[in-house]
């Protein structure tokens, strides 16, 4: 069975807010991973403001059934995060997420983005293989899904535990030429990954210690998710002791998750992912063009966190990349 002639793809404007607020209700109940999603009015704001560009797929009569996200970052750049990979219930099994695959590449060309980061779920394969043979996977974030999103009419093997998720790179443009600063114990799998990407980077082996005495960081815990999200935007003597009184204080709030995001560009930044090593963070994984180029992704999992589900992966590659980050937490 095929999409077929009914299915037009088409960006959907901010007065059609209300369609996507559906969608996502048939699709997830009241248990989206972002509740603000079940406002109408934010959604529109969402739209109107180009923060959120929004691919729809509509039957003949103008009902959405099918849609696709890319969400621009506050600090802007040339790459974007995908996702917001829907397909109405009743619709699904048609090629309809293929459709609105093809249509969110064009509109990812059209604003002028290199490439965008994906993050299929691994509770079910259906959005891994949209794009697998197009996109390079190059991380997975354990345990990031809270146990309570319900996939409507999708099976899934332990509903109520926390579920991991990809990372996938999509290249759309030509990505700048880069240096990069590896630690020894990535760059092989790093340099794989940038190959299969077809990225341009000239690596530097780097054992350099912080020249900088105080980290600068930007944080943001998400309560929904658990998890808290650090930028590190210069990197210090104090960076591990600054990232552990971060990660206490939003265990203390109820996090079990946490992220860190160190730039490829800093020559301290192996010494980073070696001091963070210490305190428990492991690799989660690459995230070309991420933010003033290439940004490796840290994580940490509370010991409460119960990571004993499967990941269901689809291809050799996430299988692969899989390996390497249970490997890295040993
Ligand atoms: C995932 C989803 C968008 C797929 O939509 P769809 O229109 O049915 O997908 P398509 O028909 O274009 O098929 C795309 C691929 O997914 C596979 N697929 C579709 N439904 C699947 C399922 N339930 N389980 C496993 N694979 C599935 C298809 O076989 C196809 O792969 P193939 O060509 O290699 O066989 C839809 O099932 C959905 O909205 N699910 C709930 C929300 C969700 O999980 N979103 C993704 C979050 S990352």
């Amino acid at each position: 069975m095929s999409a077929g002639e009914d299915i037009a793809v088409r960006l959907v404007a901010p007065e059609e807010a209300s369609h996507l607020v559906g969608l996502i209700q048939r699709c997830y109940g009241e248990t989206y991973i972002d509740p603000s999603f079940n406002s109408e009015a934010a959604v529109g704001e969402l739209l109107r403001s180009g923060r959120l560009h929004s691919i729809g797929a509509f039957t003949e009569p103008g009902e959405l059934v099918g849609h696709m996200g890319i969400t621009l970052r506050p600090h802007g750049g040339n790459t974007a995060d995908a996702g917001m990979t829907l397909v109405d219930p009743a619709f699904r099994g048609r090629g309809i997420a293929r459709l609105v695959a093809v249509g969110l590449a064009q509109q990812a060309m059209a604003l002028g983005m290199v490439g965008v980061h994906d993050y299929p779920v691994t509770v079910h394969a259906a959005t891994q293989r949209i794009g697998a043979d197009f996109g390079v996977d190059t991380g997975l974030m354990l345990a990031n899904l809270p146990g309570d999103v319900v996939f409507q009419e999708m099976e899934t093997p332990s509903p109520g535990a926390r579920t991991s998720s990809l990372i996938r790179w999509l290249p759309f443009g030509l990505a700048p030429e880069r240096t990069v600063c590896l630690p020894k114990r990535y760059r092989a799998q790093i340099e794989a990954l940038y190959a299969d990407a077809l990225l341009s980077r000239s690596v530097v082996e780097s054992d350099e210690r912080p020249t900088q005495r105080e980290s600068k960081l930007e944080r943001a815990y998400d309560e929904r998710r658990q998890t808290l999200r650090v930028a590190v935007t210069r990197i210090g003597r104090d960076l591990a002791d600054k990232v552990g009184a971060e990660t206490r204080d939003a265990v203390t709030h109820g996090g079990l998750v946490a992220h860190v995001d160190l730039p490829l560009a800093d020559s301290a930044t192996p010494a980073a992912i070696e001091a963070l090593r210490a305190h428990g963070f492991f690799f989660a994984g690459l995230l070309p063009e991420y933010r003033d180029g290439d940004v490796l992704r840290m994580q940490w999992l509370a010991d409460s966190v119960d990571d004993t589900v499967a990941s269901i992966l689809s291809t050799d590659s996430t299988r692969a990349i899989e390996a390497f980050v249970l490997r890295d937490r040993t």
